[in-house]
């Protein structure tokens, strides 16, 4: 995804060639930070509490004060959006522990986290591209037991994620100890007999805020869900698996481990879901 051209560094709006940090952050040496990406419809973040809320928990799991009130990101948000216009955007969000002058994994008193946004081309999504489906492989899910950090140090999903690019696949869906996790980049949904099926948020998933907008999407309308945790070897039996992420929103996989997943066609519960999230999408494109 592209960035739009001003972006927020520290305070300041600036173009983004002009937007320059310290080879010292800790951001670059260590990975030591934490990020966002909050899609945005017309002028509106979709969930924002939410991801602030987030991004709080976040923040406090790395021991970093949060450096804005939720006030004052809505704020800063506003403004970068008005400085990038368009419809279906993405604001990429990201705190590091900004620059010591000791490379040392010690945390120092002094307090200078760099804070930085940007606003991403994302353009709507096209449902008709978006059925035919992905393709997908069971990888072990070896990262850390920390996953419900959003952190930047995402070396373990980029190796994840070459894994199943070498495979031949877009994606994968991880297994910890015979149990599916998630995606590289994404929440895992399964749908049984009518039933949709998701794991429980713990330390080994991210609580996306896709996920918990499904589940909740679901509820109302009348579709049966459960959280519990899946086992690897209830997958070749699953009637639909769906992946869902901010950009991505809720796509369906139609093979999984060179098997087609029922008919390898988008089923009938994600078509059900995919219309409710369009309509909950385009409310909040209308409104002021
Ligand atoms: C590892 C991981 N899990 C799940 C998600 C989905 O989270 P969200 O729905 O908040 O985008 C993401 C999004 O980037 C992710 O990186």
């Amino acid at each position: 995804m592209a960035a739009e051209k001003i972006v927020y560094l520290n305070g300041a709006y600036l173009p983004i060639e002009q937007a320059t940090v310290s080879v010292l952050d800790r951001g670059f040496l260590f990975g030591d930070g934490i990020y966002e990406v909050i899609p945005v419809f017309g002028i509106n973040p979709l969930r924002v509490d939410e991801h602030l809320q987030r991004l709080h928990n976040s923040l406090s799991r790395i021991s970093l004060d949060n450096p804005l009130t939720n006030a004052a990101w809505k704020q800063v948000f506003a403004e970068l959006l008005a400085k990038n216009p368009g419809n279906d955007r993405a604001i990429y969000l990201q705190i590091t522990r900004g620059p010591h002058q000791v490379r040392d994994l010690k945390i120092q008193l002094e307090k200078c986290p760099t804070i930085f946004m940007m606003v991403l081309q994302v353009g709507a999504v096209n449902i008709s591209e978006l059925e035919k489906g992905i393709e997908t492989v069971t990888i072990d899910d070896f990262r850390w037991h920390a996953c419900d950090i959003k952190s930047i140090s995402l070396v373990a999903n980029v190796m994840l994620r070459e894994q199943a690019t070498q495979s031949g696949v877009v994606d994968a869906v991880l297994v910890r100890d015979g149990y599916v996790t998630e995606g590289t980049a994404s929440n895992f949904f399964m749908v049984k007999n009518g039933v949709l099926i998701t794991p429980p948020t713990s330390r080994h998933l991210l609580p996306g805020i896709t996920r918990d907008l499904v589940i909740e999407l679901a509820q109302e309308n009348g579709i049966e869900c459960e959280i519990r945790p899946i086992a690897e070897s209830e997958l070749a039996a699953a009637d639909e698996i769906w992946l869902t992420s901010s950009t991505r929103e809720i796509a369906p996989v139609i093979r999984l481990n060179c098997r087609d997943v029922a008919d390898a066609k988008a089923g009938p519960v994600w078509k059900k879901m995919i219309n409710i999230y369009q309509q909950y999408k385009q409310v909040l494109r209308q409104a002021q």
